[in-house]
């Protein structure tokens, strides 16, 4: 079979897959569902029967042998499924969804009190005083994150130090607005406390930014610790919580005011919760002195000719039309993962990673990303490489012969990746000029709550034979796709 057949084969098991469930959801009643063990879940709902919450977690996908299979999902740090309850609550609201905060209507009045409720959710999700934070909605992080950058900084000026652990979404916002100085890693990828202190003391330091856990090695930051050091230097701290909301309880507040955290941005679509919601929840006070660079309907009071008054957070900063499904998912989902509760969420997550690893390290010539000893301060993230063959024809091997969902390559962490990888900097410059198969990068396993201990076993049953295909098909596509 050509390489485009296979392709071909993937896509179409990806899209027959994903029909019901859409459909399902444009046709869906309360109560309706379509989640793995039972259509209609009722119950309270915890980690021993939330396989039966998950949307589409039987749905079979294809085969490059053309048979079908049930997927594993391995792909939870990049997006989520949905939960049944999420589904239903955006299909429910749908019915009675009106224009936020500008119509006069019963719809109308209705969705704006939910769109309102759910931000003291998110603040009360994250233990935020309404009296101190503020919660503004974003499409993701990443849209959130850009906004504070937008807003906070004042001029190329402005310093922001941050860490070599970064994915682009807390690297490019700042380091295209203005001056970007790092806290070191060690060997092992875990950020340097010491050396965020003498960054601290040599530079003047405005904002100091960092993820609360890494897309790559999953490690989790002691995020007070640094909001500590921050303070005590006169910066103000902004976390990007991305990899966290989903498997470890997090809070802005810490153990004494100087450890509590002044700005926290995450994505829906990485909690259970696909219709493209997030948000930011910051410092009332520090965000009415700034705005974003994003004007339109919705932020403002009144304009004329030539002048214009702008409301305050939050509306200051979500021009435009609010993205209403994409807050009623997020606010369910927030319900749905305090029912199952974040204990219980974190030890399992824990013991799929021990697992992973333990197998990991089993198999010959495999290269695992991160401490492989300690893996208590790693959220449900592993990533490796196989250096006899590239990750990238590996996961697609994965994909086409066992239905397992990862990601490979650099997960949107280049110079992460690059330092993990001990890749210099002129030889990136290289992959600019390679074909995907031939550049560099991990393979990337990443757990979500559904996600059981049979499928890490399955995973590490197939691994050794998915290599040895993808020798096969490396070759083939060397033939086909020369490096240039
Ligand atoms: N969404 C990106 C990931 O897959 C950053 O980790």
């Amino acid at each position: 079979m050509k390489a485009m057949d296979r392709r071909s084969a993937l896509k179409l098991g990806a899209v027959a897959a994903m029909t019901p469930v859409l459909a399902q959801l444009v046709a869906c009643g309360p109560g309706g569902g379509s989640g793995g063990g039972s259509a209609n879940p009722t119950g309270p709902i915890t980690l021993e029967n939330i396989r039966d919450f998950v949307v589409g977690i039987d749905e079979p996908v294809e085969l490059e042998d053309g048979s079908t299979r049930t997927a594993i999902c391995f792909d939870n740090a990049a997006t989520t499924p949905a939960l049944v309850p999420v589904m239903n609550a955006v299909a429910d609201e749908l019915r009675m969804y009106g224009s936020i905060g500008r119509g006069f209507s019963q719809k109308s009045d209705h969705s704006t009190e939910l769109y309102e409720a759910t931000r003291e959710k998110a603040l009360s999700f994250l233990g935020a005083d309404p009296e101190t934070y503020t919660c503004f909605y974003a499409n993701s992080a990443t849209d959130g994150l850009n906004k504070l950058a937008s807003a906070l900084v004042e001029s190329e000026k402005t310093v922001v130090l941050t860490t070599r652990l970064e994915h682009h979404s807390n690297l490019l916002p700042w380091r295209e607005r203005c001056k970007v100085i790092c806290a070191e890693m060690d060997d092992q990828g875990r950020i340097i406390y010491e050396d965020f202190e003498k960054q601290l003391k040599e530079n003047k330091v405005d904002y100091v930014t960092v993820t609360a856990a890494s897309n790559v090695t999953g490690y989790v930051t002691d995020v007070h610790r640094v909001a500590k050091l921050a303070h005590a230097h006169g910066a103000k701290i902004v976390v990007d919580g991305a990899q966290i909301v989903a498997h470890r309880a997090f809070s802005m507040v810490g153990e004494t005011p100087e450890e509590n955290i002044d700005f926290f941005a995450f994505s829906a679509h990485k909690m259970y919760s696909p219709f493209g919601g997030g948000a930011v929840v910051g410092l009332t006070e520090v965000l009415n002195e700034h705005m974003p660079e994003f004007y339109g309907g919705g932020t403002v009071r009144i304009v004329a000719d030539d002048w214009v008054t702008y409301k305050e957070p939050p509306e200051s900063y979500e021009a435009g039309s609010p993205n209403y499904p994409g807050v009623v998912g997020l606010g369910k989902a927030i319900e749905v993962l305090q029912e199952v509760g974040f204990d219980a969420i974190q030890e399992h997550e824990q013991a799929l990673v021990r697992k992973m690893v333990d197998g990991l390290l089993a198999i010959d010539n495999i290269v695992i990303y991160g401490d492989t000893e300690d893996t208590t301060d790693r959220v449900g993230v592993v990533s490796f490489n196989t250096p006899d063959i590239n990750t990238h024809v590996l996961a697609k091997r994965l994909a086409s012969s066992y239905a397992v969902a990862t990601r490979r390559g650099a997960f949107c962490a280049h110079p992460y990746v690059w330092r993990l990888m001990n890749i210099p900097d002129n030889d990136v410059r290289g992959f600019l000029e390679c074909v995907d198969v031939n550049t560099a990068g991990m393979l990337r396993v990443s757990f979500g709550i559904y996600n059981t201990e049979e499928e890490v076993e399955e995973f590490l049953q197939a691994l050794p034979e998915a290599i040895k295909l993808a020798q096969a098909d490396a070759e083939f596509y060397s033939r086909a796709e020369p490096a240039y």
